[in-house]
């Protein structure tokens, strides 16, 4: 049997900073009210596409691992907001990075995509049908975004992070994993007006809106992930004094706090970046993990638990046995397209878009 070591890791931040003050500029909010009640104080609006976003923090993870894009033989591309639905975007990335030998799929689980493809990666290694594998996560959500609603729009940001996964020997990588998915919350979280459930002869095509119940989504995400992590734990046959550090879904600081508390695990253990980025879905663990590498919050031998939840409403929990590799082989000059707008001129026209639709 394989293991699927961690071997290399990257993130991608956009360089254009949405403040709550730049918020409150358009909307009826404050820093006072977005601080408050999720911990968010500013995130990263993407002024290029996704794609780009993906191919920089993958060749930055390449980097990492030493690897040329040559030697991976499988792309896992979590997020919800593709360039588009054909082709997919790991073909995409595939095609940039020059990955020639590998296939390229997209996983849609809203902010569980990274999790979700590095279980899926993992066990393609386990069971010897793959030996490297690049696993990126992320999220162009300021595209999909109403920006007339308040409190829907202050809480997301756009990023994106990536993994190499490698066979190895050695017993490390994700060792216990557990996803899901709840009955009966479908609705909870949604982006309406896009795909073919919804009539194109609608007046209201291509206009995403957001179904969001914050307090329904708030009370399951501790629940789901707390049973998620007691469950890999149990798998594992470790408790909580083992894990070393936990790198989370950053969706909201009281969400964090509160399941740090379930679990009776410290607050320094646990890795928050929320405050900076805002909850950019399928990229945050893969942001948060490379940040605390570059920290040195993980050491050689160190047990990182991992807990998310998205839309869905889907969840899940994995138990990393992180291997050697804590620096970087090499650093990638991988670098976006240069960013000439403030992140409020980015938003500018989008939201003049739905301004105009709501006076009509
Ligand atoms: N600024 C000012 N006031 C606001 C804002 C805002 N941005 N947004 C809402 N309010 C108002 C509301 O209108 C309401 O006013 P009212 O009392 O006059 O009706 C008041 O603030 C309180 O609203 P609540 O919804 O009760 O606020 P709550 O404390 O529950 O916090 C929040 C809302 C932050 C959304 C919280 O419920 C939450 O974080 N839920 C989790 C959601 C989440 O993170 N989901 C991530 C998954 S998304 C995915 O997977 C793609």
């Amino acid at each position: 049997m394989h293991f699927a070591q961690i071997t290399g890791w990257g993130k991608c931040l956009p360089p254009a900073v949405l403040s709550n003050d730049d918020l409150a500029t358009f909307m009826e909010t404050s820093d006072e009210w977005i601080t408050s009640r999720t911990g968010i104080q500013e995130r990263r609006i993407c002024h290029c596409n996704f794609s780009d976003m993906a191919i920089v923090a993958a060749r930055r993870a390449l980097a990492a691992a030493n690897l040329d894009a040559a030697e991976i033989d499988l792309i896992l591309l979590g997020s919800l907001t593709m360039d588009s639905l054909c082709p997919n975007t790991a073909s995409i990335v595939q095609n940039a990075i020059g990955a020639r030998d590998a296939a390229a799929i997209d996983i849609n689980s809203a902010c569980t995509g990274f999790l979700y493809g590095l279980h899926i990666g993992t066990n393609l290694i386990r069971t010897g049908a793959h030996r490297k594998v690049l696993v990126i996560g992320g999220e162009f959500i300021s595209h999909y975004m109403n920006w007339s609603r308040r409190d829907v729009a202050v809480l997301f940001g756009d990023a994106c992070g990536a993994v190499v996964l490698e066979a190895s020997d050695e017993a490390t990588g994700l060792l216990a994993a557990k996803i899901g998915c709840e009955l009966d919350t479908g609705s909870a979280i949604q982006i309406t007006n896009l795909g073919s459930g919804y009539s194109r002869l609608s007046d209201d095509f291509l206009y995403p809106d957001w179904n969001f119940e914050g307090q329904e989504v708030f009370k399951r995400a501790i629940k789901s992930m707390a049973f998620a992590c007691e469950d890999v734990l149990q798998q594992s046959g470790l408790t909580v004094e083992d894990v070393n550090i936990m790198v989370p879904h950053q969706a909201n600081r009281r969400i964090l706090d509160a399941l740090a508390k379930r679990l009776g695990i410290p607050e320094e253990k646990i890795m928050v970046n929320v405050h900076k980025y805002g909850n950019t879905s399928a990229g945050t663990i893969p942001v948060a993990l490379t940040e605390a590498l570059e920290e040195s919050r993980i050491k050689a031998g160190d047990h990182v638990l991992m807990a998310t939840f998205g839309a869905g409403l889907t969840w899940g929990a994995g138990l990393v046995k992180w291997g050697e590799r804590i620096t970087p082989l090499s650093i990638s000059d991988a670098e976006l397209p240069p960013c000439h707008q403030t992140a409020l001129e980015i938003l500018a026209p989008h939201i003049q878009r739905y301004n105009a639709r709501q006076d009509k």
